[in-house]
């Protein structure tokens, strides 16, 4: 019946309606000024659209609030937990499921029972907490993307690929040693980009061969599975979901944050098919999460993420989810402002560099840039540059990120395209003055994750 009209609609309907922050310019500059120029610092009422992240900021479904009076709360051996665990299997296939609060507690368990001291864990691009769970454990974590995928003017369709012939490098070279390989799906780091099928099975293949492990970030895997079927033609009539359990079928393991494409606002799992691996996890789990059966979060959530899995592969979800992005990526980039591209699944990134080359990286051009979106239109978005991923160098200087992004990340199923337009309305505004937007310096610093508390002034 739609397939006549060309207009992509929100395949949902509003149940439940929130009010929205409208500050003016005054208040916002009053907030800069008290956070220090870090935009987490902000409250949320000073926000007027937030796309700081995608993470556990969706809307839920009817269905899924629906779920949460069914939740069983026992401590152990919950319904709500067998339900789960059932959702969980059929999409991955792996029968050790772990539920844990969060994507970065599964990650921390998986490295504190792999990585040792000196060993490396190659990635496409690892997320900021992936790397610094490796680090923690004294691991190193190496980024192995191919170069399309540091380059944002480059529109191969694939741009979250790992090189395969760096990892096969890295996993023949005698002097490292690789507890597991990991790979993004879809590229966060790396500007959302997806990770093709053939590429997932080039990873496979190079770890089988060598017996070592191959773990997904599964955070965003029904975006992912979407570009497959749109870029990758061996599956364009494959379903979501049949596109997925191919993806998971090639690892033996994978951490997932349940805050993305569980369509839920709390919650993650570990799930793998080794069972003296996944016993260990447990018994770290217990310490430090919970009971196996619950793992940190309450029943109503693990119902809620039951749920949200099954709702994530609908296709007119997703053909809708790809699509919203696309638009605001495209209105920004009809009006000459420099994104990475193609857009990802989940978010626009803006190309900090291109826009301010005024800026040195030192002078954290995609914070500037950041802060002044902010300040503009009270949109937040996120750095992804080199506050997020300079790393100390060699004479107490500093080595900066490859990319200097600014993400605007769209909560699932919760904006409008009024809301989107008033964006794109905001960030054009905004570049249009980019060469009169001042550098920043830090002047404090935490000794890991330091961009969700440093504090800036402008220069
Ligand atoms: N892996 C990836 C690729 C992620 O994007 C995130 C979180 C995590 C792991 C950790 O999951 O937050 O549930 O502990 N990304 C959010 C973001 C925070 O804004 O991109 P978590």
């Amino acid at each position: 019946m739609t397939d006549r009209f060309r207009t992509i609609i929100e395949p949902f309907r509003i149940h439940s309606v929130e009010d929205i922050a409208l500050t003016d310019i005054d208040q916002r500059e009053a907030a800069l000024r008290r956070v220090r120029y870090n935009l987490f610092g902000l409250h949320a009422d000073e926000v007027t659209i937030d796309l700081l992240t995608d993470s556990g900021t969706g809307s839920m479904s009817s269905s899924q609030w629906a779920g949460m009076m069914l939740g069983d709360e026992s401590y152990a051996g919950s319904r709500s937990f067998f339900r789960f665990k059932e959702a969980v299997e059929r999409l991955t296939g792996m029968p050790e499921v772990i539920p844990t609060h969060q994507g970065r507690a599964a990650e921390r368990i998986l490295f504190t029972e792999t990585v040792s001291s000196g060993a490396t864990v190659p990635n496409n691009t690892h997320f900021d907490t992936t790397r610094a769970n490796v680090e923690y454990q004294g691991g190193e974590a190496i980024d192995l993307v191919t170069p399309e995928g540091l380059d944002p003017e480059n529109r191969d369709p694939f741009k979250g690929n790992m090189d395969l012939e760096r990892l096969e490098v890295s996993l023949d070279d005698p002097s490292t040693t690789i507890p597991l390989v990991m790979v993004t799906v879809t590229n966060n780091s790396g500007g959302g980009q997806p990770v093709s099928m053939a590429n997932l099975r080039g990873v496979s293949s190079l770890c089988q061969k060598r017996g070592v492990p191959f773990f997904l970030d599964a955070c965003r895997f029904a975006e992912n599975a979407w570009f497959v079927k749109m870029r990758e033609p061996e599956f364009e009539s494959h379903t979501p979901a049949a596109i997925a359990a191919e993806m998971f079928s090639l690892a033996d393991g994978c951490t997932f944050s349940a805050k993305k494409d569980g369509l839920a606002n709390i919650g993650g799992f570990l799930a793998m098919r080794d069972p003296e691996l996944a016993e260990r996890c447990r018994n770290l789990l217990i310490l430090t999460e919970g009971f196996p059966t619950y793992g940190g979060l309450a029943g109503y959530d693990l119902e809620a993420i039951a749920q949200g899995l099954e709702e994530v592969v609908s296709e007119s979800y997703l053909r809708y989810r790809i699509r919203s992005t696309e638009y605001l990526a495209e209105k920004m980039s009809a009006a000459g402002v420099p994104i990475v591209q193609p857009p990802g699944g989940h978010a626009v990134y803006l190309d900090a560099k291109r826009l301010m080359s005024h800026l040195s990286p030192e002078q954290y051009p995609a914070q500037a840039l950041a802060v002044e979106i902010y300040r503009t239109g009270g949109v937040r978005g996120v750095e992804i540059g080199s506050v997020m991923f300079g790393q100390p160098g060699p004479n107490g200087d500093e080595v900066p990120a490859p990319m200097e992004l600014v993400r605007l990340a769209i909560p699932r199923r919760t904006y409008t395209q009024s809301h989107i337009d008033y964006v794109a309305e905001v960030v054009i505004d905004t570049a249009a003055r980019a060469r009169e937007i001042p550098g920043y310096r830090i002047t404090y610093q935490a000794p890991w994750l330091r961009h969700f508390t440093a504090e800036f002034e402008p220069i």
